[in-house]
């Protein structure tokens, strides 16, 4: 039985090798043969030759996203559904492009995932005038009323957990803080940051941190809620782009200028896991700096290395199998003529999107093992130092 399902797995790697001509260029198109995904009832074979379902995924330079694209290509060998996932390399020209030739291909759902929330708005509302129903993916399209749902994780959960976990590392007072965030052009960027400001505020009022590395936040301290002006204000200053090299190069520059006293036992929001990585590996080479807790976010697998090596002290886990199977599924239901199933409603500036919003897990090295390898998420063999 297992030399079966060997063999059979050999034999779907190598079709899928066959399949993507032997390579995985940006823009190269990963089409599946479909099944429809567990919860729904018979599939609808597509007849055609087009393509049903479109995805657009941002770019491949952020691990998150290749996660979501391995757990799409899992979840679609058991559909029956066409379906072609195409990559925009953090440029919102190209973005629109993919939905074109998308579109072009007789899609009937998009399911996509915006680099740039407010630009993404065009090639949604292209989308929609072709009669495609437009899923917005983990981040949402903003300014438009043609994206039809949502699918998303608690995004401002996310920020609390992580100004949260700064929380309970932290004793006495004056603790330094060092704030970074993600792009701003990313809707999300905003809720994670004002989750965590939600939690470390009243710390920073009381005294328990005190802001290193951004005057602006300095400037609005005392303020328990932020607008989206005034987040805009903080998060100009410490984005990181989700650039690893650009929390890097923020790192440094925030170090050199900062004094010693600035130093010592450094509390560090990072956004995500890509930004956190690089910004502790440059906290830890400054000799002034004795200790650091830095947050971070996903799960990368480089992360969790990070983490069961003390490197890294907590991740977010977005269990991206969750999300794939809600937007497949809401997907699905639309193809059936369907209304999909939805928890609540994110407001994007033109109208109110009817979401479905998944939990997240705080990961640290006491729960590592049993949230992400025991779960059967990732195997044990992917790293080193498992107990
Ligand atoms: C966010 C996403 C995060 C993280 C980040 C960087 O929008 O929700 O999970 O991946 O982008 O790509």
């Amino acid at each position: 039985m297992k030399k079966l399902l060997v063999t059979l797995l050999i034999l779907a790697m190598a079709v899928s090798i066959v399949a993507c001509g032997g390579k995985t260029p940006t823009n190269e198109p990963t089409q599946q043969p479909s099944e429809q995904p567990s919860n729904s009832a018979e599939p609808t074979q597509n007849t055609s030759g087009g393509i049903d379902i479109g995805i657009v995924l941002p770019t491949k330079d952020e691990p998150r996203w290749i996660q979501d694209e391995t757990r799409f290509t899992e979840a679609l060998r058991q559909t029956d559904y066409k379906v072609e996932v195409l990559f925009s390399q953090g440029d919102s020209a190209k973005e629109k492009q993919n939905v074109e030739a998308l579109i072009a291909k007789g899609i009937k759902v998009l399911i996509i995932c915006p680099h740039d929330g407010a630009a993404a708005a065009a090639a949604a509302e292209a989308a929609k005038k072709e009669g495609v129903t437009v899923i917005a993916y983990d981040r949402l399209i903003t300014g438009t009323d043609a994206v039809d749902y949502y699918v998303t994780f608690d995004s401002v959960a996310v920020g609390k957990a992580q100004g949260q976990y700064l929380i309970d590392k932290a004793t006495g007072k004056g603790n330094p803080l060092y704030l970074y965030a993600g792009a701003a052009s990313d809707n999300n960027a905003f809720l994670f940051f004002e989750g965590a400001w939600s939690v470390l505020q009243p710390k920073i009022a009381d005294g328990t941190f005190v802001i290193k590395n951004s005057s602006e936040a300095v400037a609005l301290q005392d303020k328990a809620t932020l607008t989206r002006d005034e987040m805009s204000k903080i998060i100009g200053q410490v984005t990181t782009n989700w650039d690893f090299n650009e929390a890097k190069n923020k790192a440094e520059a925030h170090l050199t200028s900062a004094k010693k006293e600035d130093k010592g036992n450094v509390f560090i929001l990072a956004p995500n896991d890509g930004t956190a990585r690089s910004i502790a590996d440059t906290f830890a080479a400054d000799k002034d700096v004795t200790s650091y807790v830095v947050t971070g976010q996903d799960a990368e697998k480089a992360s969790v290395q990070y983490i069961i090596d003390g490197k890294q002290s907590m991740t977010v886990f977005k269990d991206v199998r969750t999300l794939v199977n809600d937007a497949i599924n809401m997907a699905v239901t639309v193809l059936k003529g369907n209304t999909p199933e939805t928890t609540g409603s994110y407001d994007n500036g033109a109208t109110q999107v009817k979401a479905k919003q998944t939990e997240v897990i705080v990961v640290d090295q006491s729960n590592v093992k049993a949230a992400l390898i025991d779960s059967g998420y990732y195997p044990a063999s992917d790293f080193t130092g498992l107990n």
